[in-house]
């Protein structure tokens, strides 16, 4: 529910104060804009009385106005620093802002109503012009509505006319958020101890209507024309370039942009900052990326500057469609919620999203850097030209902007071998989330998605990484030239406009037929389930009678029967004697007959979904499962890596399922012992995870850890050991990854040759204090497996360490290898540092307590604690939203024990949930899937262990 504005008695007084100079503000605005506004007190709105019976709101605006084009002037009341000077009163921070808009508007259907989005806003009685006729009309009443629809309404005396042209004007004010949305302040130092304030906006999905009233839906496009007043010795920034900017006196400045192309509401940005920037190389568009001064005469943004001029130039030639913008400005922010929003023309990050520092950062940090930049990128055309309908369909925007930034990134950066490494980022990550009943469809129905916190539960990773992968089948469908030319006149048709998936598909398929291709079935028949079923399909092959099956893959195996889903299923396969081949698998189940070619001779092999190309998983018959598992540990290379990496994530997630034996689980990673590549590894790292987070607290963790991983991680650090001793890392860049998993899983197995070299690494640099001889890709692994080997001394260290140094990455890894600590009192004291902003940055206490929580000793201690402390840590609107999901999911990961489900059933209960609802009922989901499968599990997976172990030692 909405809040009441919460104008602290503080700031009610400075308020007062201000409003005088809001007049003057008024003036300069009326002459920018000559708006004739007459009664500029702010008053507290009357509310539509809310009753707890009436019947939910509609949440939708009316279709009968529509907007065309804005003129707003904002007043932001901050000071950018507050200067401690003796004899000089200091003034306090004044977070509100005023501001005053215009907004032009076409009636379509003849009323009386004119409803449009505000939140948390304070709003003058508002003035209504007839255009055509200019004539100001009069206005029975404005009220805002109670509840979750956050209209405000304004009622006329008599109808807007069909077809007619009207403008509303209308002054508010409003407060700056120091949490985090839509207008926030942010706090962080330059040059040793000055602080320096900044605002910055951030209004994806439904904030842009705590900035100004507005008509606050994706598809009320309008033009966006901004004036800020702003203090002297600041820069406000944009989506366009500066029109104007001139003083007004003393303090203040005002600048005005340039209006926008057409565009959603919730693309709007503005920043006002004392920042500096870097300019990119020589491109058709200026592209200028900001940081604080002291980042940007360190040269942090030059990376980011580099790569982005290529990753533009690269879309606009793929796309064959310009960016929209003359300009673009990337800024980096010390504090942002999301890691990036692609507001166009001014492309807001998180510090570690756009900050390389050479030296210092981890090389493979550039992979985060480029990727990141990459998907903001692909957003000024999946989102910001061509915008979905509505919110239910986000994936049009997240699924392409993420399956883009593949493109992108291998263009840029081809080194990183981007394509493969996609399958263990956004494959895993979508197969997991989607296989619980309690995911969704990535086309959801529009009714479902209704309110914000409905509408925020659908940027996850059903939307981001099942749609980039849904879509990478369909590239590989219809092979990339026909994928490329149809998303080339989608977007060229769209342009400016909004779309839903039926458009896309239609021009996939013209541009299909234009080459003169056949396709059965057409591409809307193909994607159709894809997109509005949840969940995927498991296909199950037979290789003695030759039958092929698909079924829903669900965890939770009794739900199966409930859910006769189908799917049309394309099937690749190859065996270790013949060429790859394909067919279609539309239907429930094929007999023995027509499929002989799945009937495998003597010794054989059948191998489905090649490269993991398709959105399912594969099982098979014991024989052909033997067979595979055979191949990977004699000769591994005869099957392509991505199925390396995707037979151990299969045969981990069907055991999990109950569709295999556990043990063919852990039998798919005897291979790794003579293993090198990054992909296996890490998949099998993360299926094994669920296994530690199941068993670290049991006798199985003896076996299972410290003989059996131990051993098999063994030889891969010796590998990397005789490479490069850990100072140096290989050329490879995935064995980069690799070189990491090893310190990681040695370390943490206890391989002593691991823990004495991360020990001995960390100790010379406590000993040198000022030089870090640690290269640097191997600091964060090393720092978390020095810190959980060593006491207080390595953790105040670390510590101290953390607090003075001003690099974004080097403060991000310190920050988690300080929960990596097995100290219980050490843990609780770093919990309790998460209170305190000046200590842990509110964007970063969900992270630090998830890091907390993941380790074994800290577990119990974080759950506690979120639930002692859930005010602070699920501060409620768009950031708390998130942030209460993410802390639910991460701090119940290892829930395996009735008592865990009785306590979390509690919290539900008992808590107020806002956005953590759904997290939290996946989270009782999960935990009543663990119990049953440690019940099932836990003496067949002991027993394997120490039967595979019982040799060593
Ligand atoms: C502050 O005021 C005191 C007395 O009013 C004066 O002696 C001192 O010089 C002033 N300091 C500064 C820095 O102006
Ligand atoms: C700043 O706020 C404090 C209380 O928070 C008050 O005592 C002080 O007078 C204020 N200073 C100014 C200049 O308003
Ligand atoms: C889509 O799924 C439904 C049931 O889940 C099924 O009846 C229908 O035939 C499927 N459509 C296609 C094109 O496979
Ligand atoms: C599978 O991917 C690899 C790259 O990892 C590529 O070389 C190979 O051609 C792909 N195979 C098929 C059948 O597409
Ligand atoms: C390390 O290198 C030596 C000689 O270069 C070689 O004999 C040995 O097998 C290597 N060990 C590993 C684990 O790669
Ligand atoms: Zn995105």
């Amino acid at each position: 529910m909405p809040g009441k504005s919460t104008l602290s008695k503080a700031l009610a007084v400075a308020f007062a104060v201000l409003t005088v100079s809001a007049i003057g503000g008024m003036i300069s605005m009326m002459i920018v804009f000559e708006i004739q506004t007459n009664n500029l007190t702010m008053t507290e709105l009357p509310t539509v009385p809310s009753t707890t019976l009436a019947p939910p709101p509609v949440m939708r605006l009316p279709r009968s106005l529509i907007p065309e084009r804005y003129e707003i002037l904002l007043h932001p009341q901050f000071y950018s620093r507050i200067v401690e000077e003796v004899n000089v009163t200091t003034p306090n921070q004044t977070l509100f802002f005023n501001g005053s808009s215009t907004v032009y508007f076409r009636c379509h259907q003849a009323t009386k109503h004119i409803f449009l989005h505000s939140f948390e806003l304070s709003v003058s009685p508002p003035e209504v012009i007839d255009r055509d006729n200019n004539k100001k009309l009069s206005v029975l009443s404005h009220q805002q509505h109670d509840d979750e629809s956050d209209f405000l309404e304004i009622e006329m005396e008599e109808n807007l006319k069909t077809n007619g042209n009207y403008s509303l004007s209308l002054s508010f004010d409003g407060e700056i958020s120091e949490y985090l949305q839509a207008l926030y302040v942010s706090k962080y130092t330059e040059t040793d101890l000055d602080f320096r304030f900044l605002v910055a906006t951030n209004l994806e999905p439904t904030s842009a209507r705590r900035l100004f009233p507005c008509f606050d839906e994706p598809d009320m496009k309008a033009v966006f024309q901004l004036t800020v007043i702003h203090r002297r010795g600041t820069e406000a920034l944009s989506n366009t370039r500066q029109q104007r900017s001139s003083s007004i006196d003393e303090e203040w400045k005002y600048t005005q942009f340039f209006p926008t192309p057409k565009m959603s509401s919730y693309l709007l940005a503005l920043t006002i900052s004392e920042f500096k920037f870097t300019t990119s190389p020589e491109n058709r568009v200026t592209i200028k990326t900001y940081a604080r001064p002291e980042a940007i005469d360190a040269g942090h943004t030059r990376y980011a500057a580099e790569i982005t001029a290529e990753i533009l130039k690269f879309y606009e030639e793929h796309f064959d469609l310009q960016y929209g913008m003359e300009d673009l400005a990337q800024i980096a922010l010390p504090d942002l919620e999301p890691l990036a929003m692609e507001n166009w023309g001014l492309i807001t990050y998180q510090e570690g999203a756009l900050l390389y520092e050479e030296g210092v950062s981890s090389w493979l940090h550039k992979e985060v850097i480029t990727t990141v930049i990459a998907h903001e990128l692909a957003h000024q055309w999946f989102g910001n030209q061509v915008t979905m309908k509505w919110w239910n369909e986000i994936w049009l925007n997240e699924g392409f902007a993420t399956y883009m930034s593949y493109l992108a990134v291998d263009h840029a950066e081809p080194k990183f071998q981007i394509k493969e490494k996609m399958i263990m980022d956004d494959l895993h990550a979508a197969f997991e989330e989607d296989a619980l009943l309690t995911s969704h469809p990535l086309s959801a129905p529009p009714n479902d998605v209704q309110t914000t916190g409905e509408i925020l539960g659908m940027f996850d990773a059903i939307s981001y990484s099942k749609g980039a992968m849904v879509l990478r089948m369909l590239a590989e469908y219809v092979k990339d030239k026909a994928f490329d030319d149809g998303i080339r006149e989608y977007l060229k048709t769209h342009r400016g406009g909004n779309a839903d998936q039926e458009d896309l598909w239609v021009f996939i398929q013209n541009a299909l037929q234009a080459r003169n291709k056949e396709s059965k079935p057409t591409v809307q028949e193909f994607m159709e389930n894809w997109t509005t079923q949840i969940g995927y399909p498991v296909v199950t092959i037979n290789t003695i009678s030759g039958s092929i099956n698909q079924k829903h893959f669900l965890y939770n195996s009794s739900a199966v029967s409930k859910y006769g889903l189908l799917w049309k299923i394309p099937i690749t396969y190859t065996t270790n004697i013949s060429e790859p081949n394909d067919f279609w698998l539309g239907e429930r189940e094929r007999g023995t007959d027509g499929m002989d070619e799945l009937i495998s001779k003597k010794g054989e092999w059948i191998l489905v979904n090649i490269n993991t190309t398709g959105y399912y998983r594969v099982n098979y018959n014991v024989e052909n499962w033997d067979r595979l598992l055979w191949q990977l540990e004699t000769n591994p290379s005869r099957i392509p890596l991505m199925n390396r990496a995707q037979l151990v994530d299969d045969a981990f997630n069907l055991a999990r399922a109950k569709q295999v034996d556990v043990t063919l689980a852990l039998k798919s990673t005897r291979f790794l012992r003579s293993e090198t590549a990054y992909l296996p590894w890490e998949s099998a790292i993360r299926n094994l995870e669920y296994f530690i987070l199941m068993f670290d607290r049991s006798e199985v963790y003896g076996p299972m850890q410290q003989l059996y991983l131990r051993h098999q991680v063994e030889e891969l650090y010796n590998f990397f050991k005789n490479q490069t001793d850990y100072s140096t890392v290989p050329d490879d860049h995935s064995l980069q990854h690799n070189q990491i998993t090893a310190i990681e899983v040695a370390c943490s197995n206890g391989l002593p040759d691991c823990v004495e070299m991360a020990t001995e690494k960390f100790a010379e640099w406590m000993d040198r204090n000022d030089t870090n001889t640690i290269h640097t890709n191997l600091r964060s692994v090393i720092y978390c497996q020095a810190v959980a080997a060593g006491d207080k001394k390595e953790w105040e260290f670390a510590w101290e360490k953390f607090l003075n140094s001003t690099d974004t990455s080097e403060k991000d890894q310190l920050r988690k290898a300080l929960s990596c600590t097995k100290k219980t009192w050490l843990l609780n004291r770093y919990l309790s540092y998460t209170l305190d902003p000046d200590k842990i940055r509110l964007m970063d206490v969900t992270s630090t307590v998830n890091h907390i929580a993941q380790n074994a000793a800290g577990q119990a201690l974080a759950w506690n604690f979120i639930r002692a402390h859930w005010d602070y840590v699920s501060q409620g609107g768009w950031r708390g939203r998130r942030d209460a999901a993410s802390l639910v999911m991460g701090v119940t990961r290892r829930f395996s024990t009735p008592f865990e489900l009785q306590e979390l059933i509690r919290f539900r209960d008992n808590t107020e949930m806002n956005g953590a609802y759904r997290a939290t009922l996946q989270a009782i989901e999960q935990t009543q899937v663990n119990i049953q499968w440690v019940q099932e599990n836990h003496d067949a997976v002991l027993e394997w262990f120490e039967r595979e172990t019982a040799n060593l030692e």
